[in-house]
């Protein structure tokens, strides 16, 4: 099983059930010519973070790490009328592009792009009182997780979903004496999730276009009262 396998099966189920979309082609295109890291989700990624965010009916997004917004644009298309989506980034040239998307795929209304090193612009929305979001998307810079897993925490409501990208690195995660600050990031950011009670998790490998890699998916439960795991059948 290797990657021209995994590249010609996502090209089989993105041209099965993941429709051609001259905007988010568009996109991606522009976000090449433009020089930027091909670090976008797959195009069946992003159609499951919107399948994700449209099956919890979600009206508040938050991304940490926005690049030249693709991954922004699946979730923005899965909010309703007067839905909103909040998205950091540090990267000026990123958040340039970013905006010149969202422009061009008529979402600039419903997306609120803040510029900066997130752990600046987090702090600055906990004192606007914004949220609470009912998504956060953490994919950003993975030594920082931790940091991002207790201002997502802080930002949801019992109910909310948190998804990390990236938190399998083709094994690299296995490895506990990694000198990888990405690594270690991912590391520690699964350990908290693993002993936060508030939260059940899971994570799933994924293959694919974009190498072998993965998401961990967490639900905060909230109150105490609220807390009990899923019932036995
Ligand atoms: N979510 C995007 C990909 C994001 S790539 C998609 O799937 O389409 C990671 C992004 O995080 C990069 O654009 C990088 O510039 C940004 N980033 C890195 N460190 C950051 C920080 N401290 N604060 C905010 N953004 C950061
Ligand atoms: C990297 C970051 C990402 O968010 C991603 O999806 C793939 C790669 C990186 O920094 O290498
Ligand atoms: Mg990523």
């Amino acid at each position: 099983m290797t990657q021209p396998l995994w590249t010609d099966i996502d090209q089989y189920i993105t041209g099965k059930l993941v429709p051609d979309d001259p905007v988010l082609a568009a996109v991606l295109a522009a976000n090449a010519a433009a020089g930027l890291p091909a670090h976008d989700v797959a195009p069946n990624q992003g159609k499951l973070l919107y399948l994700l965010a449209r099956l919890m009916g979600a009206r508040r997004i938050l991304e940490i790490g926005t690049l030249g917004g693709y991954s922004t644009l699946w979730l923005a298309r899965a909010l309703p009328p007067g839905g909103r989506l909040t998205t950091l980034e540090e990267n000026p040239h990123h958040a340039a592009m970013a905006r010149l998307n969202f422009g061009r795929a008529g979402a600039a209304e419903m997306v609120d792009l803040r510029e900066g090193p997130a752990l600046e612009t987090l702090p600055a929305l906990a004192t606007e009182g914004a949220g609470p979001f009912d998504l956060i998307f953490i994919d950003a810079d993975k030594p920082n997780n931790p940091r991002y897993l207790k201002w997502a925490l802080s930002l949801a409501r019992p109910g909310s979903l948190i998804i990390g990208d990236n938190v399998i690195r083709e094994g690299g995660i296995l490895d506990e004496a990694s000198a990888d600050p990405r690594i270690q990031g991912v590391r520690r950011f699964i350990d908290l999730i693993s002993a936060e009670p508030r939260l059940e998790a899971t994570a799933l490998q994924t293959v694919g276009v974009k190498g072998h890699d993965g998401f961990v998916i967490a639900m905060v439960s909230g109150q105490a009262v609220d807390n009990e795991p899923a019932r036995k059948l």
